[in-house]
């Protein structure tokens, strides 16, 4: 009997030397000390030993269980030691080396643009609205005299909702939720996300922006919708800068009119940017048709008012000088941090 504790000592100071861990350690704690471990056994092998030897070897057995025990807790205490020795080493902070500066962003370009726009025409006394993106087919087409049969539903095809909603192909449904609320005169401008069935290139994206004017008042003439645009365009893109207006079609302007300004680049020369032309088309524009006037509850009579509209992205692309619409979307920060 003395041999086999003396044997057990000599296994568990064997398996403590080679202990990984608090875990491995209960695992021994069990194979000497529980209830089928090692010395269990050898205690209840005592069951067979003569009464007088039971005493002797009781003592033996528990004076092993104590010394056991010992070694398991010395273990214990030197294996948490270990670990917190460990984790301080390993969480330990120098606070000597140079910190690591924070990446800073830009505004986006378009940011910027739409932020000018906002100062342009807050500046004349125009407010800032902005409306839903999923229209039903009377605000995104009907309400803006675009009939049914009209060849523009085609060429603004978008997507669709199972009960006949889109999202909106252009900012132009704003102008008519603003004349049916009814808040007249009214001069408010609607940037915001638009929507078509277009394939992705360097000048098309299913989804872009633009920026919607609408005023409303009392004798509102042509002659204050070109003056309104003249002065913008020669605050976005310089003093210097001369507009142009080409006489277009647009369903729910009559007249309409398309803006050109003058190329940012050879200042009206002709250059490759402006195809030789010297002038860039930057928005559409009309005195508001009186028949959306009048659908939309405004007397054609006793008011008349204008609109216009414009690509933020195309706006963008002219004021910095980039080629790719695709840029835009792409959020590459090595591109964005030019601006
Ligand atoms: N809605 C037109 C488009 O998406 C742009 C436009 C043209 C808006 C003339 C207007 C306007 O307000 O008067 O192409």
């Amino acid at each position: 009997m003395t041999d086999k504790l003396a044997e057990l000592e000599r296994q568990c100071a064997r398996r403590i030397a080679e202990l990984a861990g608090l875990k491995e350690l209960e695992q021994l704690r069990l194979d000497m000390l529980g209830k089928k471990g090692e010395l269990t056994t050898l205690l209840k092998s005592l069951g067979s030993a003569s009464p007088e030897e039971r005493p002797a070897l009781g003592r033996l057995v528990n004076s092993a269980r104590e010394n056991i025990e010992k070694m398991l807790e010395a273990a214990k205490a030197g294996i948490q030691t270990r670990e917190t020795a460990d984790r301080l080493s390993a969480e330990r902070i120098d606070v000597t080396k140079p910190g690591k500066a924070p990446q800073f962003g830009a505004k986006h370009p378009m940011t910027t643009v739409l932020d000018s726009l906002k100062d342009i025409f807050v500046g004349m006394g125009y407010s800032i609205a902005e409306g839903p993106e999923i229209e039903t087919p009377y605000y995104n087409f009907d309400s803006l005299n675009i009939s049914a049969t009209h060849p523009a539903r085609s060429e603004q095809d978008t997507f669709y909702f199972a009960n006949g909603d889109s999202l909106r192909t252009s900012t132009s449904p704003m102008q008519v939720h603003i004349m049916e609320a009814g808040q007249l005169p009214v001069r408010a401008i609607c940037p915001g996300r638009v929507y078509r069935r277009d394939e992705v290139d360097a000048t098309h994206a299913p989804v872009f922006h633009q920026l919607e004017g609408i005023v409303v008042d009392k004798g509102v003439t042509m002659g204050d919708l070109k003056g309104t645009l003249e002065l913008f365009a020669k605050e976005l893109f310089g003093s210097g800068t001369k507009v142009r207006f080409r006489p277009h079609y647009f369903p729910f302007t009559e007249p309409s009119a398309e803006m050109d300004v003058s190329c940012f680049v050879c200042g009206g020369q002709g250059c490759r940017v402006c195809k030789h032309e010297g002038f860039i088309e930057i928005l559409g524009c009309g005195m508001i048709h009186p028949r959306v006037l009048e659908m939309s509850g405004i007397d054609p009579v006793v008011y008349s008012g204008f609109a216009f509209g414009m690509g933020l992205e195309r706006i963008s692309m002219q004021r910095f000088g980039i080629s790719d619409l695709r840029l835009l979307h792409e959020n590459d920060v090595r591109f964005l941090k030019q601006f």
